[in-house]
């Protein structure tokens, strides 16, 4: 018998030895990690405080020459992620700062890129020879394979957030960068395109947001397909007073019970995300208003314009006001309260939208009536699944 059991045990270890010899696995032992019971999510729900950020990003600002970083930026590290730029699994989100007078010159990317004014009027994104003009709480979009440079042309530092899919991008390996951007213009027989740090303004200002910003109509004569793919809104810009006013005039509106008022911003031409892995959204929460539990299969990033308020996760209250940032891990249950005398509104951004690509997009939610139920998205819609 003893004998048996000696057998056995060198043949298990000659196995692990030979496995790892020819670079195979031994499922069993692996089996735990793979066939996890639900998703294991190391993110925190975490956030991070406009007073702490400001006084480094202005510090930043004095000891950082623009022209040593091209993009002077503080990074949110989520620190459940051992340390890596990501806010969420799945987003990257940071906070930049220009001083008046300072441009970042042009580039395109694969991952796409937005840009929400937190503080400061006079910004600007030239977006395929577009200017797009930038003031506190407009989103701007930069997606993958469009040419863009940044400026600031006020009177004092602006500061933006900035969210992209970069982690997405990165595991599947997608990742480009281009710095040569060049312009036949610049070469005085225009015949070949030279190197220019900065994108000539070809087009009106804010011409895509005249020409899609008008809710409920299209321009029958200007099909825009700007960049490198086309696969993202023809609109570059959308207004923060226009996504204010839409959402005021819903003031008495029940809205969401797990929301409170909530809107996204879409591609005008389709309805659909303004660019393909990402939402972009803008709620208002009334005083006093609080929502209902809920948990989502995707992963968000905050942002406080005004207001001020809290959000519960897995029971963990988390205070939140003006200029205040804070991430929301996949499948945590949570809600929002405004504690304040004021509407409170909020930005955000999930990645939601290739978690619905996949197929595999769910919620479970507290229902009006305080059950629960368990949410399914199909091509046909939301169906509610018995638990
Ligand atoms: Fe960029």
């Amino acid at each position: 018998m003893a004998t048996q059991v000696k057998e056995e045990a060198a043949n298990a270890s000659q196995l692990s030895a030979d496995a790892a010899e020819l670079n195979l696995v031994e499922f069993w032992k692996q089996r735990a990690a793979l066939e996890g019971l639900e998703p294991r999510a190391d993110a925190q729900a975490y956030r991070w405080k406009w007073r702490d950020l400001e006084p480094r990003l202005r510090l930043a600002g004095e000891t950082v020459p623009i022209e040593d970083c091209e993009r002077r930026a503080l990074v949110f590290a989520n620190p459940g992620l051992g340390g890596m730029p990501h806010v969420t699994d799945n987003l990257f989100a940071a906070f930049s700062l220009y001083k008046a007078g300072e441009t970042a010159p042009v580039h395109r990317h694969t991952p796409c890129a937005s840009r929400f004014v937190v503080e400061g009027d006079g910004g600007f994104t030239v977006v395929e020879g577009e200017k797009c003009k930038m003031n506190r709480g407009d989103l701007i979009i930069t997606p993958a394979g469009t040419w863009h440079d940044h400026g600031n042309e006020g009177s004092e530092s602006l500061i933006w957030m900035d969210v992209l899919d970069l982690p997405i991008v990165s595991k599947l390996n997608l990742t480009f960068f281009e710095f040569d951007y060049g312009e036949a213009k610049a070469d005085k027989s225009g015949a070949h395109p030279i190197a220019t740090g900065y994108q000539e303004v070809t087009e009106a200002d804010d011409i895509s947001q005249k020409l899609y910003s008008a809710g409920g109509m299209l321009p029958l004569f200007a099909p825009e397909r700007r960049g490198l793919t086309g696969n993202h809104s023809p609109q570059f810009v959308y207004r923060w007073q226009a996504a204010r006013r839409a959402l005021e005039n819903l003031a008495g509106h029940p809205g969401s019970l797990h929301d409170g008022l909530i809107m996204e911003y879409v591609n005008p031409t389709n309805g659909r995300p303004v660019m393909p892995n990402m939402s972009f959204r803008v709620q208002m929460l009334r005083p006093g208003e609080e929502t209902a539990l809920r948990r989502r299969l995707s992963t968000a990033v905050y942002f406080c314009l005004e207001g001020e308020g809290l959000v519960e996760v897995d029971g963990e209250q988390i205070e939140w006001g003006r200029n205040d940032v804070f991430a929301m891990p996949s499948w945590r249950w949570s809600k929002f309260k405004n504690t304040g005398s004021e509407n409170a509104f909020l930005y955000s951004v999930t990645d939601e939208p290739v978690v619905r690509a996949t197929g595999l997009y769910r919620e479970e939610r507290e229902t009006a009536d305080g059950g629960r139920e368990f949410v399914v998205f199909t091509s046909h819609g939301e169906r509610v699944v018995e638990l």
